[in-house]
């Protein structure tokens, strides 16, 4: 039976196929630190309120890649490296989306329209950081290598979310309503495609680690591409809402520890 409990259960009992999933979720968690750090850095003066919320996601995203390591060297695992079609973070940079790293480098303050940038597509990529995070806790919760990892990412990824809510409320109270909608726009009809895209790559090298026969590794792939079209139709919609969270202020105090 193909689910995705199945599947993953097949990527975590097989240490090379482990230690690829690992190796690129520690990846995209690293860049998504460093990307935060500097933006935080970066905040001009009037949004100078959005600094430690910002610092404190590339805190967060920092501890991902630290936890994801953990679980490689639980293993006795050395991370691998990711494969450049499996590089989301690098393919949606590609694309355009969100804040390039020429920019992030720079030492000049981000402009309003930067600011918002920031924040729609981290809108978009957290919630699907966020779902991801979700279906691994379904299955995986209580599992005893990884259900404390998966816990704690899964609830941080939530707070992320609905961060990226109340500031963007905060900024369409503010007359930014129109820029924001086409900027959330842009990055989900781009995150989809990427998202597709990465999901084939790194289902292609799991094939092949795991040996699948070819007709399994077929089915995967016009799984994959339904769902993208599924999400071209309709399912981008979900991600371009915006909805005051449950909880406010969901990133304003310290990082919670993984020790
Ligand atoms: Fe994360
Ligand atoms: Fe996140």
């Amino acid at each position: 039976m193909l689910s995705a409990r199945s599947l993953f259960q097949e990527i975590v009992d097989h240490d090379e196929a482990y230690r690829l999933f690992c190796s690129i979720a520690a990846g995209g968690e690293a860049q998504g630190g460093w990307e935060n750090g500097r933006i935080a850095a970066l905040i001009p003066e009037g949004r100078r309120d959005l600094a430690p919320k910002a610092a404190r996601h590339g805190a967060d995203e920092d501890k991902h890649g630290r936890i994801f390591r953990a679980l490689l060297r639980r293993r006795g695992l050395e991370a691998a490296t990711v494969p450049a079609a499996a590089d989301y973070t690098m393919l949606l940079e590609r694309r355009g989306i969100g804040l390039a790293h020429d920019r992030l480098r720079a030492a000049t303050p981000l402009t309003e329209e930067d600011v918002i940038t920031y924040l729609a597509h981290s809108r978009v990529t957290e919630q699907r950081a966020s779902e991801q995070m979700r279906l691994l806790r379904k299955h995986f919760g209580d599992h005893p290598e990884l259900g404390r990892a998966v816990r704690m990412i899964s609830q941080d990824e939530d707070n992320h979310l609905a961060y990226c809510h109340e500031e963007l409320l905060r900024l369409a109270r503010d007359g930014r309503g129109r820029t924001i909608q086409r900027i959330l726009r842009d990055c989900a009809l781009a995150e989809i495609a990427v998202h597709r895209d990465v999901s084939l790559a790194v289902m292609d090298h799991m094939g092949r680690i795991l040996g699948w026969p070819a007709p399994k590794a077929a089915l995967l792939a016009v799984g994959i591409r339904l769902h993208y079209g599924y999400e071209r139709l309709v399912g981008w919609r979900r991600m371009v809402s915006l909805r005051m969270p449950e909880r406010r202020d969901a990133l304003g105090g310290p990082v919670t520890e993984y020790a």
